[in-house]
């Protein structure tokens, strides 16, 4: 009679998978921001098709992703609470947010997936160091030039300075579930039907997951929630995945009645 092997105690296998180291320490929401191409892969964009199109980018801090875009015919433009600061100012909060980020990348390796071939985006965390800060001078630069145009409007949700519908699509990316422990459920509730709000096409949400690589934990709520005020939701996988768990994005738009 074949003998059937026990399955091993709870204890081996915590051995065999060690837990996620905890979650990354960040004392506030980071001024810090990715490129246009990084944009690209977690949003799954089709840049060249955005050609001409209203485009808003929410939390945008130092992304470079709408000084690209809008070198490229988009029309994007781009939201964050610190806009209306000088740009020695901006320079300084990103020398400090991003110091104190790569300290806690390098700490927290075991919560970031570096490799050659997608969804892992950066060979390793010096390459992903050296990718955003460059992103980050494209920002300072293009802020610069652009601030008094209207690019980079101050603004800080839930309320966004729009109208109803004036863009094609709305970008918020490493704000809304990110720091989820930071706002609660109303002002994450609040946030989204804000954005949907300004969108005449759809809003693309990312990552899904917080600090500690986890789902959003009340993200059926959520879904729900918006889905009686006349939002669809979608979760959509994507093609990237840095941070552990960042492999998807929430998509929302008007429900069709
Ligand atoms: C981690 S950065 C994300 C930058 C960019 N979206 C990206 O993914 O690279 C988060 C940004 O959210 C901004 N922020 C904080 N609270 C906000 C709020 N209530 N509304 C809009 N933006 C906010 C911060 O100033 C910061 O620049």
């Amino acid at each position: 009679m074949p003998t059937l092997t026990a399955p091993p105690p709870p204890a081996a296998l915590a051995r065999r998978l060690p837990p996620l180291p905890p979650a990354l320490d960040l004392p506030a929401v980071s001024f810090f921001g990715r490129s246009l191409a990084e944009y690209t892969q977690f949003f799954a964009l089709d840049v060249a098709a955005l050609r001409s199109r209203d485009v808003l980018d929410v939390a945008a801090g130092p992304s470079s992703f709408v000084a690209e875009a809008c070198r490229r015919g988009v029309a994007a433009v781009a939201v964050d609470p610190l806009y209306g600061d000088t740009v020695a100012a901006l320079a300084a909060r990103v020398q400090g947010d991003y110091d104190h980020m790569f300290a806690q990348m390098r700490a927290k390796r075991r919560l970031f997936k570096v490799g050659l071939r997608l969804p892992a985006f950066f060979p390793s965390i010096d390459a992903a160091e050296a990718d955003r800060r460059a992103a980050a001078q494209r920002f300072l630069a293009d802020y610069e030039a652009q601030r008094l145009y209207g690019r980079y409007v101050g603004a800080v949700l839930p309320r966004l300075p729009f109208f109803d519908g004036t863009f094609d699509l709305v970008l918020c990316a490493h704000l809304l579930f990110t720091y989820a422990q930071r706002f609660d459920f109303d002002w994450h509730l609040a946030a989204c039907r804000e954005l949907v709000r300004v969108s005449a096409g759809e809003v693309r949400l990312h990552p899904v997951c917080g600090v500690d690589g986890k789902p959003y934990a009340a993200l059926a709520r959520l879904r729900r929630e918006l889905r009686e005020a006349g939002i669809a939701s979608e979760l959509v996988r994507v093609n990237y995945e840095f941070f552990v768990g960042s492999d998807s994005m929430l998509v929302l738009k008007k429900a069709v009645s």
